[in-house]
Protein backbone atom coordinates (compact mmCIF):
# COMPACT_ATOMS: atom_id res chain seq x y z
CA UNK A 1 0.00 0.00 0.00
CA UNK A 2 1.42 3.66 -0.64
CA UNK A 3 1.46 5.63 1.68
CA UNK A 4 3.23 8.66 3.69
CA UNK A 5 5.94 7.32 6.15
CA UNK A 6 9.34 7.32 7.01
CA UNK A 7 11.70 4.30 7.98
CA UNK A 8 11.82 4.92 11.35
CA UNK A 9 8.55 4.53 11.87
CA UNK A 10 8.28 1.74 9.45
CA UNK A 11 11.72 -0.47 11.19
CA UNK A 12 12.97 2.29 14.49
CA UNK A 13 13.33 2.01 17.71
CA UNK A 14 15.58 4.75 19.77
CA UNK A 15 16.44 3.78 23.18
CA UNK A 16 17.31 7.51 24.68
CA UNK A 17 18.27 8.84 28.37
CA UNK A 18 14.73 9.03 29.07
CA UNK A 19 12.12 7.53 26.71
CA UNK A 20 11.94 5.20 24.01
CA UNK A 21 10.72 6.65 21.06
CA UNK A 22 10.03 5.97 17.01
CA UNK A 23 12.87 8.67 15.81
CA UNK A 24 15.21 10.65 17.40
CA UNK A 25 15.63 13.63 14.79
CA UNK A 26 16.28 17.26 15.75
CA UNK A 27 15.62 19.00 12.77
CA UNK A 28 14.38 22.40 15.07
CA UNK A 29 10.60 21.61 15.95
CA UNK A 30 10.05 18.05 18.41
CA UNK A 31 9.33 15.13 15.69
CA UNK A 32 8.96 11.98 17.93
CA UNK A 33 6.56 10.69 19.97
CA UNK A 34 8.59 9.31 23.46
CA UNK A 35 7.15 6.20 24.89
CA UNK A 36 7.83 6.17 28.05
CA UNK A 37 8.08 2.82 29.49
CA UNK A 38 10.87 0.53 31.58
CA UNK A 39 13.53 -0.78 29.57
CA UNK A 40 12.64 -4.49 30.65
CA UNK A 41 11.52 -7.84 29.80
CA UNK A 42 9.59 -7.80 26.23
CA UNK A 43 8.72 -4.04 26.87
CA UNK A 44 9.42 -4.07 22.95
CA UNK A 45 6.22 -6.01 22.34
CA UNK A 46 4.15 -3.13 23.68
CA UNK A 47 6.58 -0.49 21.85
CA UNK A 48 5.63 -3.07 18.53
CA UNK A 49 1.68 -1.97 19.24
CA UNK A 50 2.30 1.52 19.56
CA UNK A 51 4.63 1.65 16.62
CA UNK A 52 1.20 -0.37 14.32
CA UNK A 53 -0.73 1.97 15.37
CA UNK A 54 1.28 4.84 14.40
CA UNK A 55 1.84 2.57 11.18
CA UNK A 56 -2.09 2.32 10.86
CA UNK A 57 -2.60 5.92 11.12
CA UNK A 58 0.19 6.98 8.62
CA UNK A 59 -2.10 4.94 6.13
CA UNK A 60 -4.96 7.13 7.30
CA UNK A 61 -2.42 10.41 6.04
CA UNK A 62 -1.91 11.13 10.03
CA UNK A 63 1.69 11.42 10.70
CA UNK A 64 2.91 10.57 14.54
CA UNK A 65 3.54 14.21 15.18
CA UNK A 66 3.01 17.63 13.41
CA UNK A 67 7.05 17.98 12.64
CA UNK A 68 6.44 14.96 10.65
CA UNK A 69 4.51 16.54 8.13
CA UNK A 70 7.49 18.90 7.28
CA UNK A 71 10.61 16.35 7.82
CA UNK A 72 12.76 15.20 4.95
CA UNK A 73 13.15 11.86 6.21
CA UNK A 74 9.11 11.31 5.25
CA UNK A 75 9.05 9.24 1.67
CA UNK A 76 5.24 8.17 -0.30
CA UNK A 77 6.09 4.63 -1.59
CA UNK A 78 4.95 1.11 -1.01
CA UNK A 79 5.86 0.35 2.55
CA UNK A 80 6.60 -3.77 2.98
CA UNK A 81 4.79 -4.96 6.06
CA UNK A 82 8.15 -6.17 7.56
CA UNK A 83 7.71 -6.17 11.23
CA UNK A 84 11.73 -6.72 12.26
CA UNK A 85 13.99 -3.84 13.43
CA UNK A 86 16.59 -1.98 11.20
CA UNK A 87 17.07 1.48 12.54
CA UNK A 88 18.09 1.14 16.17
CA UNK A 89 19.37 4.23 18.29
CA UNK A 90 21.96 3.07 21.20
CA UNK A 91 20.78 6.74 23.25
CA UNK A 92 20.04 5.44 26.66
CA UNK A 93 22.88 7.25 28.85
CA UNK A 94 24.52 10.64 29.35
CA UNK A 95 27.82 9.81 30.62
CA UNK A 96 30.56 11.36 29.26
CA UNK A 97 34.41 12.13 29.59
CA UNK A 98 34.16 15.54 28.30
CA UNK A 99 31.88 18.94 28.82
CA UNK A 100 31.43 20.97 25.50
CA UNK A 101 30.20 24.03 25.62
CA UNK A 102 27.78 22.95 22.77
CA UNK A 103 26.58 19.40 24.07
CA UNK A 104 22.70 18.70 23.42
CA UNK A 105 22.51 17.29 26.62
CA UNK A 106 23.53 20.13 28.59
CA UNK A 107 19.72 20.80 29.88
CA UNK A 108 19.99 16.91 31.82
CA UNK A 109 23.96 17.07 32.58
CA UNK A 110 23.54 20.90 33.54
CA UNK A 111 27.19 20.98 32.66
CA UNK A 112 28.44 18.76 34.27
CA UNK A 113 30.80 15.90 33.43
CA UNK A 114 28.44 12.69 34.27
CA UNK A 115 30.55 9.74 35.30
CA UNK A 116 29.06 6.20 36.21
CA UNK A 117 29.26 5.50 39.82
CA UNK A 118 30.35 1.94 40.84
CA UNK A 119 27.20 0.21 41.75
CA UNK A 120 25.14 2.55 40.25
CA UNK A 121 21.67 1.83 38.79
CA UNK A 122 21.45 2.81 35.46
CA UNK A 123 19.15 1.73 32.13
CA UNK A 124 20.54 -1.83 30.98
CA UNK A 125 20.51 -2.04 27.04
CA UNK A 126 22.14 -5.66 26.94
CA UNK A 127 19.16 -7.56 28.17
CA UNK A 128 17.13 -6.04 25.93
CA UNK A 129 19.09 -6.84 22.88
CA UNK A 130 19.87 -10.19 23.72
CA UNK A 131 15.87 -10.64 23.86
CA UNK A 132 15.31 -9.15 20.50
CA UNK A 133 18.20 -11.21 18.67
CA UNK A 134 16.81 -14.13 20.63
CA UNK A 135 13.22 -13.43 19.38
CA UNK A 136 14.92 -12.58 15.60
CA UNK A 137 13.72 -9.37 16.13
CA UNK A 138 16.36 -7.57 14.86
CA UNK A 139 16.93 -7.38 10.66
CA UNK A 140 20.29 -8.97 9.37
CA UNK A 141 20.70 -5.28 7.67
CA UNK A 142 19.97 -3.38 10.18
CA UNK A 143 21.82 -0.53 11.39
CA UNK A 144 22.54 1.24 14.55
CA UNK A 145 23.57 4.96 15.43
CA UNK A 146 25.25 5.08 18.75
CA UNK A 147 25.52 8.57 20.28
CA UNK A 148 24.73 9.03 24.05
CA UNK A 149 26.55 9.92 26.23
CA UNK A 150 30.03 8.81 25.46
CA UNK A 151 29.84 5.48 24.22
CA UNK A 152 33.84 4.76 25.18
CA UNK A 153 32.52 5.14 28.65
CA UNK A 154 29.36 3.43 28.79
CA UNK A 155 30.03 0.27 30.68
CA UNK A 156 27.77 -2.48 28.94
CA UNK A 157 29.25 -0.98 25.29
CA UNK A 158 31.68 -3.42 24.81
CA UNK A 159 29.53 -6.49 25.47
CA UNK A 160 27.12 -5.00 23.48
CA UNK A 161 29.11 -4.14 20.30
CA UNK A 162 30.76 -7.65 20.86
CA UNK A 163 27.00 -9.75 20.50
CA UNK A 164 26.52 -7.69 17.80
CA UNK A 165 29.69 -8.30 15.67
CA UNK A 166 29.77 -11.85 16.83
CA UNK A 167 25.81 -12.39 15.40
CA UNK A 168 25.86 -15.23 11.90
CA UNK A 169 24.62 -14.54 9.19
CA UNK A 170 24.40 -10.68 9.69
CA UNK A 171 25.95 -7.46 8.84
CA UNK A 172 25.30 -5.02 10.98
CA UNK A 173 26.25 -0.73 10.00
CA UNK A 174 26.95 1.65 12.84
CA UNK A 175 27.02 5.50 12.91
CA UNK A 176 29.65 5.50 15.94
CA UNK A 177 29.45 9.03 17.55
CA UNK A 178 32.38 9.37 20.08
CA UNK A 179 34.54 12.45 21.48
CA UNK A 180 37.82 10.44 20.49
CA UNK A 181 39.49 10.66 23.83
CA UNK A 182 39.58 7.40 24.55
CA UNK A 183 40.57 4.52 21.90
CA UNK A 184 37.85 1.58 21.71
CA UNK A 185 39.45 -1.18 18.97
CA UNK A 186 35.84 -2.50 18.71
CA UNK A 187 34.82 0.78 16.67
CA UNK A 188 38.15 -0.01 14.25
CA UNK A 189 37.01 -4.02 14.38
CA UNK A 190 33.34 -2.38 13.59
CA UNK A 191 34.34 -0.67 10.68
CA UNK A 192 36.06 -3.74 9.11
CA UNK A 193 32.99 -5.41 8.99
CA UNK A 194 30.48 -3.58 7.04
CA UNK A 195 31.28 -0.38 4.35
CA UNK A 196 27.87 1.34 5.87
CA UNK A 197 29.58 1.87 9.59
CA UNK A 198 31.68 5.30 9.94
CA UNK A 199 33.39 6.41 13.41
CA UNK A 200 32.27 10.31 13.68
CA UNK A 201 34.68 12.14 15.83
CA UNK A 202 33.86 16.00 16.56
CA UNK A 203 37.06 18.07 16.48
CA UNK A 204 35.62 21.27 16.70
CA UNK A 205 39.20 22.78 16.13
CA UNK A 206 42.07 22.70 14.86
CA UNK A 207 44.42 23.81 17.58
CA UNK A 208 44.70 22.78 21.34
CA UNK A 209 43.53 26.27 22.38
CA UNK A 210 39.87 26.27 20.80
CA UNK A 211 40.32 22.22 21.72
CA UNK A 212 40.04 23.57 25.26
CA UNK A 213 37.40 26.40 24.69
CA UNK A 214 34.82 24.04 22.90
CA UNK A 215 35.32 20.63 24.73
CA UNK A 216 36.54 22.29 28.47
CA UNK A 217 38.87 19.17 28.19
CA UNK A 218 42.66 19.65 28.02
CA UNK A 219 42.60 16.35 25.59
CA UNK A 220 43.57 17.72 21.92
CA UNK A 221 46.83 15.55 21.27
CA UNK A 222 44.87 12.34 22.71
CA UNK A 223 42.20 12.95 20.17
CA UNK A 224 44.53 13.22 17.14
CA UNK A 225 46.59 10.32 18.07
CA UNK A 226 43.43 8.26 18.53
CA UNK A 227 42.35 9.57 15.07
CA UNK A 228 45.11 8.52 13.30
CA UNK A 229 45.18 5.58 15.07
CA UNK A 230 41.62 4.43 13.94
CA UNK A 231 42.99 5.65 10.55
CA UNK A 232 45.84 3.38 10.55
CA UNK A 233 43.59 0.19 11.36
CA UNK A 234 42.02 0.26 8.56
CA UNK A 235 43.03 -0.76 5.39
CA UNK A 236 39.58 -0.07 3.01
CA UNK A 237 37.29 2.54 5.07
CA UNK A 238 39.90 5.24 5.77
CA UNK A 239 36.92 7.09 3.99
CA UNK A 240 34.66 6.21 7.20
CA UNK A 241 36.47 8.00 9.61
CA UNK A 242 35.02 11.42 9.65
CA UNK A 243 36.07 14.41 11.23
CA UNK A 244 33.03 16.81 12.14
CA UNK A 245 33.45 20.78 13.30
CA UNK A 246 30.03 22.30 15.08
CA UNK A 247 30.05 25.93 14.61
CA UNK A 248 28.90 27.44 17.88
CA UNK A 249 28.60 31.39 18.23
CA UNK A 250 31.55 33.50 19.72
CA UNK A 251 33.34 30.85 20.42
CA UNK A 252 34.90 28.74 17.11
CA UNK A 253 32.53 30.76 14.57
CA UNK A 254 35.41 32.15 12.00
CA UNK A 255 37.15 31.58 8.77
CA UNK A 256 40.48 31.65 10.45
CA UNK A 257 39.43 28.87 12.84
CA UNK A 258 37.83 26.69 10.09
CA UNK A 259 40.52 26.75 7.90
CA UNK A 260 42.97 25.44 11.02
CA UNK A 261 40.53 22.65 11.55
CA UNK A 262 41.03 21.76 7.35
CA UNK A 263 44.47 22.10 7.60
CA UNK A 264 44.65 19.77 10.84
CA UNK A 265 42.55 17.28 9.06
CA UNK A 266 44.59 17.16 5.82
CA UNK A 267 47.88 16.80 8.17
CA UNK A 268 46.67 13.52 9.93
CA UNK A 269 45.17 12.08 6.71
CA UNK A 270 41.29 12.46 7.12
CA UNK A 271 39.09 12.05 3.87
CA UNK A 272 35.73 12.62 5.26
CA UNK A 273 34.38 15.35 6.91
CA UNK A 274 30.79 16.72 8.45
CA UNK A 275 30.29 20.42 8.69
CA UNK A 276 27.62 21.03 11.05
CA UNK A 277 25.91 23.98 13.10
CA UNK A 278 24.84 24.34 16.74
CA UNK A 279 21.50 23.10 15.86
CA UNK A 280 20.04 22.11 19.47
CA UNK A 281 18.84 25.82 19.67
CA UNK A 282 17.83 25.18 23.44
CA UNK A 283 21.32 25.11 24.42
CA UNK A 284 23.20 28.16 23.10
CA UNK A 285 21.08 30.57 21.23
CA UNK A 286 17.56 29.88 21.94
CA UNK A 287 15.30 29.37 18.60
CA UNK A 288 18.17 32.62 16.63
CA UNK A 289 19.08 31.42 13.51
CA UNK A 290 22.37 33.47 12.95
CA UNK A 291 23.02 34.46 9.35
CA UNK A 292 26.83 34.05 10.35
CA UNK A 293 26.44 30.60 11.39
CA UNK A 294 25.02 29.97 7.85
CA UNK A 295 27.58 32.06 5.98
CA UNK A 296 30.52 30.08 7.30
CA UNK A 297 28.43 26.98 7.10
CA UNK A 298 28.61 27.35 3.38
CA UNK A 299 32.13 28.92 3.57
CA UNK A 300 33.34 25.47 5.53
CA UNK A 301 31.37 23.03 2.99
CA UNK A 302 33.27 24.78 0.36
CA UNK A 303 36.42 24.63 1.74
CA UNK A 304 35.80 21.18 2.19
CA UNK A 305 35.22 20.54 -1.14
CA UNK A 306 38.07 22.53 -2.74
CA UNK A 307 40.52 20.28 -0.47
CA UNK A 308 39.51 17.49 -2.14
CA UNK A 309 37.80 16.04 0.53
CA UNK A 310 35.07 13.82 0.68
CA UNK A 311 31.49 15.68 2.78
CA UNK A 312 28.50 14.08 4.49
CA UNK A 313 26.10 16.57 5.73
CA UNK A 314 22.84 16.34 7.48
CA UNK A 315 19.48 16.35 5.08
CA UNK A 316 17.58 18.41 8.06
CA UNK A 317 20.68 20.78 8.82
CA UNK A 318 20.64 22.10 4.52
CA UNK A 319 17.24 22.75 5.41
CA UNK A 320 17.73 24.56 7.86
CA UNK A 321 20.43 26.48 6.70
CA UNK A 322 18.69 26.75 3.38
CA UNK A 323 15.56 28.84 5.44
CA UNK A 324 17.80 30.60 7.52
CA UNK A 325 15.40 29.27 10.50
CA UNK A 326 15.70 26.73 12.91
CA UNK A 327 12.19 26.17 12.85
CA UNK A 328 12.06 24.26 9.49
CA UNK A 329 8.45 24.43 9.34
CA UNK A 330 7.43 28.06 8.40
CA UNK A 331 8.41 28.69 5.63
CA UNK A 332 7.84 25.45 3.82
CA UNK A 333 4.42 24.76 2.77
CA UNK A 334 2.77 21.58 3.79
CA UNK A 335 1.44 20.38 0.65
CA UNK A 336 4.66 20.43 -1.29
CA UNK A 337 6.09 17.72 1.47
C1 LIG B 1 25.40 14.23 21.93
S1 LIG B 1 26.80 13.68 21.00
C2 LIG B 1 27.16 12.16 21.77
C3 LIG B 1 28.25 11.37 21.10
C4 LIG B 1 29.67 11.72 21.45
N1 LIG B 1 29.86 11.97 22.81
C5 LIG B 1 30.16 12.87 20.60
O1 LIG B 1 30.26 13.98 21.13
O2 LIG B 1 30.43 12.65 19.42
C6 LIG B 1 26.13 13.14 19.45
C7 LIG B 1 26.46 14.04 18.28
O3 LIG B 1 25.72 15.23 18.40
C8 LIG B 1 26.56 16.34 18.17
N2 LIG B 1 26.02 17.44 18.97
C9 LIG B 1 25.98 17.51 20.31
N3 LIG B 1 25.40 18.65 20.70
C10 LIG B 1 25.06 19.33 19.58
C11 LIG B 1 24.44 20.58 19.34
N4 LIG B 1 24.04 21.35 20.35
N5 LIG B 1 24.25 20.97 18.07
C12 LIG B 1 24.68 20.19 17.04
N6 LIG B 1 25.26 18.98 17.19
C13 LIG B 1 25.46 18.56 18.46
C14 LIG B 1 27.95 15.86 18.58
O4 LIG B 1 28.97 16.53 17.88
C15 LIG B 1 27.93 14.41 18.17
O5 LIG B 1 28.36 14.24 16.83
S1 LIG C 1 8.92 11.61 9.91
FE1 LIG C 1 10.83 12.46 10.74
S2 LIG C 1 10.30 13.21 12.77
FE2 LIG C 1 8.64 11.85 12.12
S3 LIG C 1 9.19 9.85 12.96
FE3 LIG C 1 10.04 9.96 10.89
S4 LIG C 1 12.13 10.70 11.11
FE4 LIG C 1 11.02 11.13 13.02
S1 LIG D 1 31.59 14.57 23.90
FE1 LIG D 1 29.50 14.29 23.18
S2 LIG D 1 28.30 13.73 25.01
FE2 LIG D 1 30.29 14.54 25.72
S3 LIG D 1 29.90 16.67 26.17
FE3 LIG D 1 30.64 16.55 24.04
S4 LIG D 1 28.81 16.36 22.72
FE4 LIG D 1 28.21 15.95 24.85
Amino acid sequence: MIYKSCKYIQHGIAFRHDAVSICNKLCGTKRYEKFNINYEGDFYKKYIDVRNEAIENCKKGILPHDGCNYCPYVEEKDWDDECKFKEIEITHWVHCNCGCCYCAMLPVTKGKMVKFKQNSPYVKLLPVIKRMLKDGMIADDAFFSVTGGELTVLKEFPDIMKLLLKQKNASYGFCLQTNGIKYEKLLSEALERDRRTSIVISIDAGTREMFKKMKRVDKFNDVINNIKHYLRNTKTNKDRVVAKYIIVPNVNDSKEEIDKWIALCKDIGIKTMQPSIEFCSQVVSPGIFRQKQGELYKYMKSQIIENGFEIITYDFLEEIIKNESFDITIKRDKSAV
